[in-house]
């Protein structure tokens, strides 16, 4: 007989064995898992916008229900000549449809950029979850920009040229991610063209992670491409700012002189995907194109995001949890330094002690500052501020006037549970 049951001794890749899940979705899975014991639940460790995706851009997704073909791998002609509109509108340089490539999510073509680069990746820490374990996954080094709390989290020209001195010759790509996951900080263009300076005299290729660029509070989100032209490529796509993550649609625009590397990513992609699902393709022209609609949700969603994003850092840095101002996107990077010695008497060491204990004790879910390649014994943690009705807030902002700002009892109404978890926050640490 057969013993269906019996497990296969698996020979899993030694890159990939004992890879925990990404560790957003692991957080995730636990808050459900509470919330369906019937405990209230602070969702703060997800990282979905909102909102949901812009009218326009359903409808047109509505409309294009019915196509069905395998597209051009490098992406549908019309969508790489709106995104490199797009992006020269913005940056003021030009950017051809040749160069630009469209995958299921910007997340994948950062895998297959550094798949197909042999280079060392520098990162900042604190960063993105992914940009690291994909690192490890293909074998890639990581050499890791430990920025300063003190500097917000931003990476300086000088720690940039300190990693960049030990080898000049030595191939990296640089990812710099503005306005932040985590911090949800941004750069000043002047702050970006040192950093350009700096990358321009060792020649490190920048993949710019321009992801929440639309959600710069002030809408003056600018690239560091406007001052590295040749060695930069812009990552973006629609999953934040237009809402629509689960969609799957990511952009990279590269300048010319890099695109050998989108050949290689294009050859890699036409062995693996195939190609951007078609509808989300002809569906996220309108969102690149844009229109009166597109902006005014922009707008209001900034809106919000600013209002709510500022009365969460007050009530936080009041109660002596500290965090830089945020600038953009809707997170916030926490330091409970000052509680320091009183956690650490209740025997919380880690930032995953201090998270996991703060979701067991009050509901809250917040990402470990470790996750984002903080040291593991600094009370650090993501949160981000999102979970609320953003239908419901965002038909609320429309009725306003944009040149006025949300009426005081806004975030009372539409975000009550949100300011909720935050006090639940500062009393906890208090408490302890
Ligand atoms: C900083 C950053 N970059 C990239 C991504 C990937 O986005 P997507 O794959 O949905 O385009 C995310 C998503 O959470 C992110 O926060």
């Amino acid at each position: 007989m057969q013993n269906n049951n019996s497990s296969f001794d698996l020979s899993l890749n030694l890159n990939v064995r004992g890879m925990p899940l990404s560790a957003t979705l692991h957080i995730n899975e636990l808050s459900k898992k509470l919330k369906q014991q019937g405990k209230k639940v602070y969702l703060f460790g997800l990282g979905q916008s909102p909102f949901p995706v812009p009218t326009p851009v359903v409808e047109e997704l509505q409309a294009n229900a019915y196509q069905k073909d395998y597209l051009e791998v490098r992406g549908l002609k019309p969508l790489r000549e709106a995104v490199a509109d797009y992006h020269s509108k913005r940056n003021d340089i030009p950017q051809n449809a040749e160069n630009v490539l469209i995958g299921p999510g910007s997340k994948e073509l950062m895998f297959l950029l550094q798949f197909v680069y042999y280079g060392e990746l520098v990162i900042p820490t604190p960063s993105w979850v992914s940009y690291a374990p994909q690192a490890k996954i293909i074998g890639r080094q990581v050499a890791w920009i430990n920025t300063k709390e003190k500097n917000k989290w931003r990476v300086l020209p000088e720690e940039l040229q300190k990693i960049c001195n030990n080898d000049h010759y030595k191939p990296r790509i640089l990812i710099l991610n503005y306005p932040s996951n985590p911090t949800g900080v941004t750069y000043t263009c002047e702050e970006l063209q040192d950093l350009a300076e700096v990358a321009r005299e060792h020649r490190v290729i920048l993949l710019s992670d321009e992801i929440y660029g639309e959600l710069n509070f002030k809408g003056t989100h600018c690239s560091i491409a406007r001052f590295y032209p040749e060695g930069t490529i812009i990552s973006s796509g629609i999953s934040k700012w237009c809402g629509a993550g689960g969609w799957r649609l990511g952009t990279f625009a590269f300048p010319e002189s890099l695109s050998g590397l989108l050949s290689g990513m294009a050859a890699v992609a036409s062995e693996t995907f195939t190609s951007t699902s078609a509808p989300i393709q002809y569906a996220a022209i309108k969102a690149f194109k844009g229109g009166i609609e597109i902006e005014r949700y922009l707008w209001n969603a900034r809106k919000i995001l600013k209002s709510l994003g500022l009365e969460i850092y007050k009530i936080l840095n009041d109660g002596g949890i500290e965090t830089p101002e945020p600038e953009g996107g809707f997170y916030l990077f926490l330091s409970f330094k000052k509680h320091s010695e009183k956690l650490k008497a209740k025997n919380i060491n880690t930032s995953v002690d201090l998270t996991t204990r703060l979701l067991e004790n009050t509901g809250v879910a917040l990402l470990p500052g470790s996750v984002f390649g903080r040291p593991e014994d600094e009370f650090t943690a993501r949160l981000s501020y999102v979970d609320f009705d953003g239908t419901r807030a965002l038909a609320a902002a429309e009725t306003t006037r944009p040149e006025d700002p949300l009426p005081n009892e806004f975030m009372n109404t539409y975000c009550s549970h949100m300011l909720e978890g935050i006090r639940t926050i500062v009393d906890w640490a208090k408490s302890i």
